[in-house]
Order: C-alpha cells, then structure tokens, then sequence
C-alpha cells in the first residue's frame, strides 16, 4: 500500500524537476536588463526588467495557446502573483495579433514585433520615430515602456493603455500638435484568457463633467459620479491610499492617480466583465477588491454604484439569466471570437427567442445560443480511468520536446 501511495509523489518531483530546471537556465540565460537597444533582438525567453524588478517586458501565451502576445507583467521580486488571473499583464503590445517571432527596435527607430514568417507589426505606429543613432526601449520603475531617440521620447506605453490603469498613467482627452486628438482609456480583454479588444472601455466623460465612465460597446454602463476635489461620489470609497488628481487645460484634460506609499504596487483594471478591480499590495501580501453592477451570476442589478440601468428588452420572459451547468445539445454557434460573454448576454436578451446563452469556446471567446425550452435533461453516468494509477513513461522526454520546439 505505502509503496503504490508514493509512486504518484515521485512522478510529481520529476515532472517539477523537469519544468524548473529548464526555466531556472532560461531566465538566467536571456536578461537583457531593463533596456533594448539597435541590434539587439528579444526572442522567445528574453525579457526585459525595470531596474526595480517590479516589472518585466516578455512573450507570453494565454493557456493552451501556440501563438505569443508581448506583455508586461507585474513581477513580484522573480515571482509573479498567483491567484489573479490575466497573469498581471498590465499592458499588452499586440492584442487581437498574436505571432511568433521577435521584439526589436530597426535602423530608422521603429519598435518592431517581427513574425517569423517575415510580418510585423510597428509597436510605436501612432508616433513618428525621430531619426537617431541613439534609439532604445527602456521598461521604467513605473512598468511604462518608453522608447526614446537619444534624450527625448518618441512613444510610451503609458499612452497607449491596455486595460490596467497604473499610477502615473494618464486617463483623458488630449489634443497632439501633430496628430489627432486623443481619447486615452482601458479596453477590457474578450475573456480573462483572450487579450483581444472586449467589450468595455473605462475613460473619462467627453462632456466634461469631470467623472469616470464606462461604455460597453459604446452604451453607458456605469459612472463614477462627480469629481469633488477628494473623491468621486461612487468610487473607490474608503482608499485613502489612493491619491486621484484631476488636470485640464486647452489641450489636455485627464485623471491620473499616485499611491500615496510608493513603496506598495496597486492598480485599478477592467476586467472582461466590465467589473472594476482594484488591486494593492500591502504589508502582508495584497488584496484584490472588485466593483461591479451584476453579481458573479448576473443575477442582480446594483444601482447604487454609479450603474446605468440597460434598456428592457420587454421580452414576458424577463432578462435575468442564471448560471447553470449541465448540458444542452441544440447550440447554434456563431464564431465571432472578438465576442465574449457579456456580447453573448446581450445579443441573447433583445433576441425574445433565445433562452439560453453560453460561450463558443473554452478560452471565454465566440458565442452560442439556444432558442428551445430548456428541461434538466439526466446526466449521463460514465466510467472514466484513473491515470494517476497508470505508469507513466518518463516525462521528461515529453516537456523536453516541448521546450526545445518553442
Ligand atoms: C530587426 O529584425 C528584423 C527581422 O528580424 C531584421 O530584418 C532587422 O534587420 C532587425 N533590425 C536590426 C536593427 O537589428
Ligand atoms: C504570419 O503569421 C500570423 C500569425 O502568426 C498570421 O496572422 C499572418 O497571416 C501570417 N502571415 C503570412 C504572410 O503568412
Ligand atoms: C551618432 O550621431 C552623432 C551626431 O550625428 C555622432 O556624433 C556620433 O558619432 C554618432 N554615433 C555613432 C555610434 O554612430
Ligand atoms: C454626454 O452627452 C451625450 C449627449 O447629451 C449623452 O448622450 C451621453 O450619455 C453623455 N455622457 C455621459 C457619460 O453622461
Ligand atoms: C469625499 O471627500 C470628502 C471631502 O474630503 C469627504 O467629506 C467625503 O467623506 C469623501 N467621501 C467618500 C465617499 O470618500
Ligand atoms: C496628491 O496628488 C496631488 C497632485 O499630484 C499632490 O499635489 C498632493 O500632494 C498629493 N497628496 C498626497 C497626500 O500625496
Ligand atoms: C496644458 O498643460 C500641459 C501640461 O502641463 C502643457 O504641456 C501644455 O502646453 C498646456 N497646453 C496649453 C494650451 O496650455
Ligand atoms: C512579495 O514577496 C515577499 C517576499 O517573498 C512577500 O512577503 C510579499 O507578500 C509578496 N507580495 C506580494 C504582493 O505577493
Ligand atoms: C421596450 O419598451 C420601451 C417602452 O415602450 C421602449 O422604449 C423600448 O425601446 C423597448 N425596448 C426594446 C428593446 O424594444
Ligand atoms: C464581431 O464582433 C465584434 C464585436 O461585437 C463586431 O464589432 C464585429 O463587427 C463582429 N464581426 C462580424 C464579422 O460580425
Ligand atoms: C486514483 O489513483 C490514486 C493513486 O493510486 C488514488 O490515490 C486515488 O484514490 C484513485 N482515485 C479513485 C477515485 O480511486
């Protein structure tokens, strides 16, 4: 019996040996230290880490996934955080344009994502490079991205937001001398595995009424409520740690925030729900607090958070949807992967047909619908075999494979 107990423990140790040991080479192997210069390239494990090693510039792929986004995630020391999901990225460099291939910066002073099947993408698209011998990409304290031509700067992430709004970064309108006027706000992700461009977008109010707000899919959902000078009437109550600013001139005007200890990391995101999070660490660890209109079943409509009631599909059967698990056999799927869920809620609710809504794909993406009456069908009763009994070969010949193919 003790014999047959541990057989399990010991595959588990080689398959972590197996894991850590090449990672353990990897990060070793490739800092490029927090700076890319001309002629350098960042391929597959390299990264890039601000001096303070709160942050990292590196490939990544969501769960399951052969094609890589570059990011920047919030490091904690070497470690990132457990237990949020969206792996701290913070920002996202090609959303919706996955590749494979390589990050570097080119004789006339693009910041260019190369595929290896020869396209690219110009990361700094929207800004001119100024012509120097002098251009590098440096990822600063504060987690933006900068590139700069000698001394001045020519592009910086911290204008170009994904769907984390970090201290220092600025949410508003601004009027460029050379290019268009700009609305600067957080796009949520499609699903919390699919960095694509979602839903929901949190700025400012262009009616100049000095709040928060946030659309889904151009449609009013939620509102800070007025700016006072201190706070906003609906958020976020009770954080004397964050200091919120409010600036406006003939050329700008925008949010921005500064936690009051520097020395504690926090940010506030939208997730792919269009639910407010505000993350923070502390002394003894960090917490995660979530503002949102309907509860984690979409059951419950919150109006006393700045919520903006949706228009009544009039449909007799009402629009509350509640969470179910079981199985359906009639989809219809449509495979529009920039939808995600909350797109599925709302096509679902204004079509009086449909009973029934649910993903088309495990990542969270695409939609399916079902236009029948619903009736808790009886699950099915299966036998499945127990392959932690099972001898398994070596891994290692496996994750090997695997890690050299990348
Ligand atoms: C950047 O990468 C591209 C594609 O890999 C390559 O063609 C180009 O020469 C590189 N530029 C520099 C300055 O290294
Ligand atoms: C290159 O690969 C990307 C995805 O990695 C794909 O979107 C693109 O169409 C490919 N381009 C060519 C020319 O094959
Ligand atoms: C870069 O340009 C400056 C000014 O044109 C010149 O003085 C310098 O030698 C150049 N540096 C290199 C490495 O080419
Ligand atoms: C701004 O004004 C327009 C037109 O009056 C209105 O439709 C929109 O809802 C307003 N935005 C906010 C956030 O109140
Ligand atoms: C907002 O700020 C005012 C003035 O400092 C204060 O009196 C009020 O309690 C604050 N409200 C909230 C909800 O934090
Ligand atoms: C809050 O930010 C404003 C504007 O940046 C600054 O003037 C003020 O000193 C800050 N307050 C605190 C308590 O940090
Ligand atoms: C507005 O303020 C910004 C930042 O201080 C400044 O760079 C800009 O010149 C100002 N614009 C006008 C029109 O005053
Ligand atoms: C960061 O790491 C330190 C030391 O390992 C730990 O005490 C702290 O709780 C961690 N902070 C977060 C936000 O995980
Ligand atoms: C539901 O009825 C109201 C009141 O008649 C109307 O204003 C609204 O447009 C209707 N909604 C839809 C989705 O038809
Ligand atoms: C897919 O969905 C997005 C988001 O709703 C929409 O903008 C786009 O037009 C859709 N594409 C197609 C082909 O329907
Ligand atoms: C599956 O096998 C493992 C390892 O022998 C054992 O610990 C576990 O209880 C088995 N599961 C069931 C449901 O029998």
């Amino acid at each position: 019996m003790a014999s047959m107990r541990r057989r399990p423990d010991c595959c588990l140790f080689i398959i972590l040996t197996c894991l850590v040991v090449p990672l353990i080479f990897s990060v070793h192997a490739s800092l490029l230290g927090d700076t890319l210069t001309v002629g350098q390239v960042m391929k597959d494990w390299d990264f890039l880490e601000s001096s303070n090693k709160r942050f990292r510039l590196l490939f990544f792929s969501p769960e399951s996934f052969n094609l890589r986004y570059l990011g920047i995630q919030f490091m904690n020391g070497t470690d990132w955080i457990n237990g949020i999901d969206q792996g701290n990225m913070v920002w996202v460099a090609n959303r919706g344009k996955p590749l494979r291939g390589t990050l570097n910066i080119s004789h006339d002073g693009n910041l260019m994502l190369t595929d290896y099947n020869g396209t690219f993408i110009t990361i700094n698209a929207e800004e001119q490079p100024v012509p120097s011998n002098d251009t590098s990409a440096t990822l600063l304290d504060t987690g933006n991205l900068v590139l700069r031509a000698g001394k001045q700067t020519v592009w910086q992430s911290f204008d170009y937001p994904s769907d984390t709004w970090l201290p220092g970064m600025k949410l508003g309108l601004f009027k460029s001398s050379r290019g268009q006027p700009q609305h600067r706000f957080l796009t949520s992700q499609v699903s919390p595995q699919v960095p694509t461009l979602g839903a929901f977008t949190l700025g400012v109010d262009p009616n100049n009424t000095k709040q928060l707000v946030i659309w889904q899919r151009g449609v009013l959902y939620w509102r800070s409520g007025m700016w006072n000078g201190y706070n906003f009437s609906y958020f976020p109550n009770g954080y004397d740690e964050f200091n919120f600013s409010y600036f406006s001139n003939e050329s700008q005007s925008y949010f921005t925030f500064t936690r009051t200890d520097n020395d504690f990391p926090s940010w506030i995101d939208i997730d792919s729900s269009g639910d407010i999070r505000v993350f923070k660490t502390e002394d003894n660890g960090w917490s995660l607090d979530t503002y949102y209109c309907y509860d984690s079943q979409g059951l419950e409509y919150s109006n006393n958070l700045g919520c903006v009631a949706p228009n009544p599909s009039n449909c007799t059967a009402g629009d509350v949807f509640i969470k179910k698990s079981g199985s359906i056999n009639s989809w219809v799927t449509t495979n529009n992967v920039s939808q995600g869920i909350s797109d599925c809620k709302e096509i679902c609710r204004q079509d009086c047909a449909c009973t029934a809504y649910a993903s088309a794909l495990s990542d969270g993406s695409g939609c399916r619908f079902f236009y029948g009456e619903y009736s808790d069908s009886p699950e099915y009763i299966f036998y499945i075999r127990n392959i932690s009994t099972a001898n398994i070969g070596n891994p290692c010949i496996f994750y090997l494979f695997i890690y050299f193919s990348i």
